[in-house]
């Protein structure tokens, strides 16, 4: 019996009228949180051009912005800064969770872990009021770079660093991964990349946050899942995989081969590609300027040469242009931080957004469930277990 086969005969139009694969031309929501012209290259939060935050947004008016859709004023922004200080240390459960990883554990799965676990002390965990709920995004903002800088300290053997009780987000982060606080230019670099990341309409790892919420699940549950979706390698995990990709070039690479061979054996090109973009993603925009500075800064020029020449010829072959992932992986080089962690500071950012979304979800929730289309048989005889 082969089930597949007699598939079109057993579905019903009446009940199933159309499948969508991959929900591509599914609007299953509405939000204030962010736009995307996919065909103009735009990307708008709550109002503000990603341009225009670019420029003159810090992280912690963007995470204001996300949960509250309007910008703080100074006593508003200096109160979230004092929440997010404050905020910072991970309990002592998480820690020795941390110092009890295997080395070689992947970041994003030790991180997913982690934040599982904050809910264990989290006063808030299970209060779905909307004061606590804007405390445990606070927190978990607040908590997620901690755990993965301390991560990263045990891994390679250093003690981990305590947070500050003072400076952004950015600077903090720098500070626990390196040991010692970081120069302006390096903080509001990160700072900018945290803009960048922080929220993307209805990408697949939001997407699970608000199918989570949408059971009415506490918001640790939809982060944890979010963190899990964004790990793979077609959504937040693109970064480390281009990062990889430019690690196996050398200087005597013809990346004009190299990437018609991946073309050729069907293989994707990490960093390139979007459901929603058909042309230059905005923020592959701004990091492109990023990436070409800091290369030549440490000098490792090599790099955006060859992801230049890797565009170019994605562009001839495909007509496919680069998405955040593409650029962003020099930039965290350069940077000097291990490529297997860009999909953590990724998550780093994005909780802001996810968060936003649990949040503007359980306002005004309504159960996700979708249907399937059934392919398979129907009315099969048993066959007891020894007569198969
Ligand atoms: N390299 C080579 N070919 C590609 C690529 C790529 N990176 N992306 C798309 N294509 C081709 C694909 O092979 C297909 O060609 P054809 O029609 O000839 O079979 C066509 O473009 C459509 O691609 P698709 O995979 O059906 O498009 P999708 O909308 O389902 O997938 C995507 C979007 C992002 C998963 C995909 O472009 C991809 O796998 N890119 C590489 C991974 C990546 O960079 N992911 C990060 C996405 S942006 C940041 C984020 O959200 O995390």
């Amino acid at each position: 019996m082969e089930p597949n086969k007699a598939a079109p005969t057993l579905i019903d139009p009446e009940l199933y009228p159309y499948c969508d694969k991959g929900l591509e031309g599914i609007v299953a929501f509405s939000s204030r949180k962010s736009f995307i012209d996919g065909a103009k290259g735009e990307l708008i939060y709550a109002g503000y051009s990603i341009e225009t935050l670019a420029e003159h947004a810090t992280f912690e008016e963007v995470c204001y912005l996300l949960w509250h859709e309007r910008l703080p004023d100074q006593a508003e922004l200096d109160a979230l800064h004092a929440g997010l200080q404050a905020e910072r240390g991970i309990p002592e459960t998480v820690t020795a969770y941390l110092k009890s990883t295997n080395p070689k554990s992947e970041p994003m799965s030790v991180l997913r872990t982690a934040v599982s676990m904050l809910a264990d002390e989290d006063p808030d965990a299970e209060d779905m009021g909307a004061e606590a709920q804007l405390r445990k995004a606070i927190r978990l903002t607040a908590k997620m770079p901690t755990i993965i800088a301390a991560f990263d300290r045990v891994r390679n053997g250093k003690d981990i660093v305590t947070p500050l009780a003072k400076g952004s987000t950015a600077y903090n982060f720098l500070y626990m991964l390196n040991g010692e606080e970081p120069g302006s230019h390096a903080e509001r670099v990160m700072d900018l990349c945290l803009v960048l990341h922080a929220e993307h309409g209805m990408n697949a790892s939001t997407f699970t946050a608000r199918a989570v919420c949408s059971t009415m699940s506490d918001m640790h549950s939809a982060v944890t899942g979010a963190i899990g979706s964004l790990k793979g390698p077609l959504h937040g995990g693109a970064n480390t995989a281009v990062m990889e990709m430019l690690m196996d070039l050398h200087e005597d690479t013809d990346i004009v081969a190299f990437v018609k061979g991946k073309l050729e054996r069907k293989e994707k090109i990490m960093g390139f590609g979007h459901r929603v973009y058909k042309t230059f993603d905005p923020r592959a925009t701004q990091l492109r300027i990023l990436a070409k500075d800091l290369a030549r800064e440490v000098g490792k020029e090599y790099l955006y040469h060859w992801s230049e020449a890797i565009l170019k010829t994605m562009k001839e072959e495909k007509n496919i242009d680069p998405n955040v992932d593409f650029f962003s992986a020099t930039v965290y080089y350069s940077m000097g931080i291990m490529p297997d962690l860009y999909t953590a500071i990724f998550a780093m950012s994005r909780i802001s957004g996810w968060t936003a979304h649990y949040i503007e979800q359980l306002n005004n929730n309504r159960l996700i469930r979708p249907r399937q289309l059934y392919l398979g048989a129907k009315g099969l005889d048993w066959t007891p277990v020894e007569a198969r």
